[in-house]
C-alpha cells in the first residue's frame, strides 16, 4: 500500500476520518511533511507506527485537523453578529439555540457566550460546540489560554472572566457552564437540529466541494424557520438560494425555507 488512495482508505477505517472529502492537495501535503517528520519512507510504513504509536496517532489526528483559533477571530463580523445578527433573532425571544460546529479549542463557543450576555444573563445561554478532534474538546473544556488567543476580548470580558495563571489566563467557570462540548464529526454524523443560530468556521476551506454542498443542505435542515449560518472569512456560500439560504450581510445567512 504505497498510493495516496490506499492510505486514505486504511486511515478511514482507522480513524472514520474520510479524506477524501477534504481537499488532496493540501491534506497530502501535510501528510507527506508529517511522514517525513517521522522518518517513515512510505504510508505503509507510517500506518505501522500510527497503529502502534499513540502519541504519534494523536500527533496526526492533530495534524490533520488544524486547530488553529482565537477568540473574536475576525472580529468585525463578531460586531456585526452582536449589532445586527443578535438583536435579530432575539425579536421576541429571551434566549436562542446556537451551536459552533467544529469549535476547536473553545475560543469560538466561549466567543460566543460573551456576545449573548451583552443581552441576556449567562444562567439563560446554552450553546453546544463540537469538534471531530477529542484533544482539542478536552483543551476547550480546560478553558486555559495563550495570552496571543486573547488579544481581541474586550477589556470587560478579560477582567470578569479571565484570571491570569502564569503565562496563561483561565476562563472562568460562569462561562464553561454555558457550552456543552461533544465530539462530532461533520462528514459523517447526524446533524443536531432547531438551532436559531449555527457558526461553522474556517473548517469548511479544507473541504472538497461535493462535501460542502452537503453541508450547507444539512446546515440549513438544522436551521429553525429564519434561522442563521455564520461563516468564516474566506468561506462565502457561491449561489446561496440552491440551499435556500439568502445573503443577509457578507458572511451570514439566512435560511428561506
Ligand atoms: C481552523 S479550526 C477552526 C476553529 C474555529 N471554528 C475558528 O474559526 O476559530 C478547524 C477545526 O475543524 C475541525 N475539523 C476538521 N475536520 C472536521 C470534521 N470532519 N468534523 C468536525 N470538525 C472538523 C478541526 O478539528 C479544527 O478544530
Amino acid at each position: 500500500m504505497n498510493s495516496y488512495q490506499g492510505f486514505k482508505e486504511k486511515i478511514f477505517k482507522l480513524t472514520a476520518i474520510d479524506l477524501s472529502l477534504y481537499k488532496e492537495k493540501q491534506m497530502k501535503r501535510r501528510i507527506d511533511s508529517l511522514i517525513k517528520r517521522y522518518g517513515a519512507s512510505s504510508y505503509s510504513e507510517f500506518l505501522v507506527l500510527l497503529e502502534s504509536d499513540k502519541a504519534i496517532y494523536d500527533t496526526f489526528i492533530n495534524h490533520l485537523t488544524i486547530n488553529v483559533s482565537e477568540f473574536y477571530r475576525n472580529i468585525v463580523q463578531w460586531d456585526v453578529l452582536k449589532e445586527e445578527i443578535l438583536p435579530l433573532l432575539l425579536a421576541g425571544k429571551s434566549s436562542i439555540k446556537v451551536w459552533s460546529a467544529a469549535c476547536s479549542t473553545g475560543e469560538e463557543p466561549y466567543t460566543l457566550v460573551m456576545n449573548l450576555s451583552r443581552y441576556m444573563p449567562l444562567q439563560n445561554i446554552q450553546i453546544l460546540a463540537t469538534d471531530i478532534d477529542k484533544e482539542a474538546i478536552s483543551k476547550a473544556s480546560k478553558g486555559i489560554y495563550s495570552q496571543k488567543s486573547i488579544e481581541n476580548v474586550p477589556s470587560d470580558f478579560l477582567d470578569a472572566y479571565f484570571l491570569k495563571q502564569g503565562d496563561n489566563y483561565s476562563i472562568d467557570q460562569s462561562i464553561k457552564r454555558c457550552v456543552t462540548f461533544k465530539q462530532m464529526n461533520l462528514l459523517r454524523d447526524q446533524y443536531p437540529t432547531d438551532f436559531d443560530l449555527i457558526v461553522c468556521r474556517n473548517v469548511m476551506i479544507y473541504f472538497t466541494e461535493d462535501a460542502k454542498r452537503d453541508m450547507y443542505r444539512k446546515f440549513n435542515e438544522s436551521l429553525v424557520k429564519d434561522g442563521i449560518l455564520f461563516v468564516g472569512s474566506s468561506e462565502q456560500i457561491i449561489s446561496p438560494r440552491t440551499f435556500n439560504f439568502k445573503v443577509l450581510r457578507t458572511f451570514f445567512y439566512q435560511k428561506i425555507q
